[in-house]
Order: C-alpha cells, then structure tokens, then sequence
C-alpha cells in the first residue's frame, strides 16, 4: 500500500473520503496499525498514560517521544507516522522549539509532528511549516493544560469559548497546520469548524462530522486502558483476552501441565547411557 502524504489527506477532505488515524506507541502496536489500514499512525504523548502509566501526559518527555517513535516507526515502515511533540518542548524561543521538532524528524523518523494549542503557538506551528515540517494543531481539550482546565471536560459549549476554538483553527490553517484534531468538542461546533476551514478536521470526542476521526490504541482494543469515556467505542477486549491466557498459563504451571510432551526437547539415548554410566 502506498504511503499517504499530507497532500493526500487534503484530497481525501475535499473527496470527502474519512481519514481514519489510530495511535500506536511501538512496534506490535505500530505493526497492527499499517495492517489494520489505518492512514495515519500516530505516537501521541497518550503513552504517558497507557504505556508509561504515568495520570497525566505531563511527565512525557522528548526522548520518551523519540524512544517510541523509533519502534512504532519499525513496525509501521509504510506509515505516515505522526508524533506528538510533548509538555513545554514548543513553547519557549521558536529556535527552541525548532530545535526539539528536529530531532524528531532525524532521530525517531516522523513524516509529521502534532501540538497542542491555538493562536498562542501558531508562530511556533509556522516557524516548523517554514523549516519544511508538516504540522498538526490540536485544539478543543488539550491534555497537557489538564490542570488548566480542571479535569477532561467537554470545551466549547459557550458561545464566547465556541467563537475562540473557531478563531484558533483558523489562526493554525493560517499559520500552515496540514490538518486539526477537535478533541471533546460539541458535535455542532466541530461540524462548523469543519466547514469552516479548508485543511482536515480529525475529531475525538467531536461527533460524526468531522473529517476523519483518530483513538488511542488501548482504548479502542480495551487492553488495560484504565478508563473509558463516553466517545470510546471498544472494538476488541484484548484487555480480558490477555488476562486469560496469562491466567490459563498460571494455572497450567501450578498445575504441572505445562510444558507437555510438544514443547520438550529430547537427547538420544546413547547418550543418555553415557552419562548414566
Ligand atoms: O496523545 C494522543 O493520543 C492524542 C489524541 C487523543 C489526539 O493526542
Ligand atoms: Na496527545
């Protein structure tokens, strides 16, 4: 399958084809993404969370961001792979912040990086565009301002916070953003913004009407994702499906089942002689 680029992802908007993004965090999960079909793959700072087990993704740090995308980015070879740039590391001087995405690009081997946030860092967002890298905005509720707004809570619902996320998709669209994910926004604001701006809409927790849509791996497989909002839809338990074979295993060990005759390896009996003698 041929790899998709930010160009294709403009003609799927247009074509009104959805974009389908998944993120993965190493290499099986990288893996299954590609096989899965997924047109993006993405190595979101989520991992604080669902690998790292960190509550927040606060503690994220760009070497784990790199670590990760170079496994995710063996499993997936023919992958638009997408990193997320983590807490504060595009936020200082632009040098600085062009600096880090750099090393994302040489070191973990992205197509793309993503940021959080709306016109307060399009000039970030544009210095990278400028340098050659495609960026994508996030925008709505932003996990790394958890503390800011309080809690994972719905945004936009007012007409005063609704016409301020209009106005930052269309500051990052200006500032050259390749596409926007609207994570927990109402459903008619996402719609609006999506008709809005001609650059791709890729919600979570945003409705039906965006232009594509992207989940965290562990959430939507239920593999010992520790919550479950209400925009989630499980497709696998692979969660419960673990936790029985390993349990299976367990027991089978207790019980002297395992190994059985299959899985042995044998001398030649001469030799056992030999030794007996
Ligand atoms: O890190 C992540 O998984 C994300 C998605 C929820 C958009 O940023
Ligand atoms: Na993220």
């Amino acid at each position: 399958r041929k790899m998709i680029t930010t160009m294709d992802l403009q003609k799927m908007k247009r074509e009104k084809e959805k974009i389908a993004m998944v993120t993965a965090y190493d290499y099986p999960s990288a893996r299954l993404a590609e096989e899965g079909g997924a047109d993006i793959v993405f190595v979101g700072d989520s991992l604080g969370m669902v690998v790292l087990g960190y509550d927040s993704t606060i503690p994220v740090t760009l070497d784990d961001m790199i670590h990760h995308t170079k496994a995710a980015a063996r499993g997936a070879r023919n992958s638009f792979i997408l990193t997320d740039m983590p807490f504060l590391t595009y936020h200082g001087t632009v040098d600085g912040t062009l600096r880090n995405a750099a090393r994302v690009m040489q070191e973990a081997g992205s197509k793309a990086i993503k940021m959080e946030g709306g016109a307060e860092i399009a000039e970030h967002l544009q210095a990278c565009v400028r340098a050659g890298i495609p960026v994508m905005g996030h925008i709505g509720l932003t996990p790394q301002a958890v503390h800011q707004f309080g809690g994972y809570k719905v945004q936009g619902k007012s007409a005063e916070q609704a016409q301020r996320l209009l106005a930052d998709a269309r500051a990052l669209e200006q500032a050259g953003a390749f596409a926007i994910v609207l994570e927990m926004v109402p459903e008619e604001l996402a719609t609006l913004i999506t008709e809005q701006i001609q650059i791709p809409t890729i919600g979570i927790g945003a409705g039906r009407y965006t232009d594509g849509q992207v989940l965290v791996y562990h959430d939507l497989l239920q593999y010992a994702s520790p919550i479950k909002p209400k925009f989630v839809k499980a497709y696998a338990e692979l969660g419960a499906a673990a936790m029985n074979g390993i349990s299976a295993y367990v027991e089978e060990v207790k019980g002297s089942k395992f190994p059985s005759e299959e899985h042995v390896f044998h001398m030649n009996a001469e030799i056992i002689q030999q030794l007996a003698d």
